[in-house]
């Protein structure tokens, strides 16, 4: 095969993973020129370029070499490792990325009484996922038959051609539109960076360990918030034990009052409204979240 010196990514063509995906290589510092509808995407600053496609079709052109990296659902990557065979060993998910939420789990009509996994022997479940239904049905032992269905699925059971799905659920709203409930979680997804077990050993490796690299910062970053508040020197101790993780906060001194500090604190995650209004409670004031831009540590 022609060797290629340009990085590719393939990436969802429209879907709920494109605009965050996008927004993702973006703040690693990646811009495209083509617009978005089109199925190239030429990389600007650095060599790397973007395919769009259908997100099923992603874990394949990976494996065979046509994209080095690709932005894919772990249910995706996951039921391609089951159903693939050989060329998919040589798959790896680099990163988990935090966006696109979802679980694969089995739903039943609301009026079942559902308790228990056995009572899916014999039962009919409509899905897009066989390899990842099969495999969770095979090691509880239960014999049930696996209805694939390339979209849809949903409406399987009122059609009367299964008596369950198995399908992702996000919010929950296709499953209470369809008057079914989840029974099940076979799979905790998110969208992850894939890519080849192996790197490429020509520059297109030192591009991708590059990429990791922003990666993980803009990952940091992204769950990072600094906390800004004033506190009496009395209050300080009460303060400060209630602050969310991260490292030791700085202190300033305020102007005209000396009985008076400014701290300043670097948190791991969000902070929450009840955690300011205790904070606020042991004797802080003035308090601001700020997110954060970047960071170089
Ligand atoms: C998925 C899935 C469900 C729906 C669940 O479809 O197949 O239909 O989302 O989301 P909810 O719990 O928030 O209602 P999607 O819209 O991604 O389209 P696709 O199945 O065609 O990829
Ligand atoms: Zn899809």
């Amino acid at each position: 095969m022609k060797t290629r010196d340009r990085l590719r990514i393939a990436m969802q063509k429209s879907g709920r993973l494109t605009e965050p995906a996008l927004d993702l290589l973006n703040r690693c510092g990646l811009t495209f020129r083509q617009s978005r509808d089109k199925l190239f995407c030429f990389g600007e600053g650095e060599p790397v370029d973007l395919l769009l496609v259908r997100d099923d079709d992603i874990p394949g052109l990976i494996a065979q070499g046509v994209c080095d990296l690709g932005i894919v659902g772990r249910n995706v990557l996951s039921e391609y490792r089951l159903t693939a065979g050989r060329e998919a060993e040589e798959l790896a998910e680099w990163r988990a990325l935090g966006f696109g939420r979802c679980r694969l789990s089995i739903a039943v009509p609301q009026e079942l009484d559902y308790r228990e996994a056995a009572q899916l022997q014999g039962q009919r479940i409509a899905t897009s996922y066989p390899g990842l239904l099969g495999e969770w049905l095979r090691e509880r032992g239960i014999d049930a038959g696996v209805v694939t269905l390339a979209g849809s699925v949903e409406i399987a059971p009122r059609l009367g051609t299964a008596d369950a799905i198995c399908d992702l659920v996000q919010s929950g709203g296709t499953l209470v539109a369809n008057q079914l409930r989840e029974a099940e979680v076979l799979l905790e997804s998110e969208a992850v960076l894939a890519g080849a077990k192996a790197l490429p050993s020509d520059e297109r490796g030192d591009m991708i360990e590059l990429l990791l690299k922003r990666l993980d910062g803009v990952i940091q970053v992204r769950e990072s918030r600094l906390l800004l508040l004033q506190t009496s020197r009395h209050a300080l101790e009460a303060v400060i034990r209630l602050l969310p993780g991260g490292p030791q906060p700085t202190l300033l001194p305020v102007a005209g009052q000396p009985d008076q500090l400014m701290l300043q604190a670097l948190c791991a995650g969000e902070v929450s409204w009840r955690q300011l209004e205790e904070i606020k409670k042991a004797g802080a004031r003035e308090m601001f979240v700020l997110p954060v831009e970047k960071m170089l540590a």
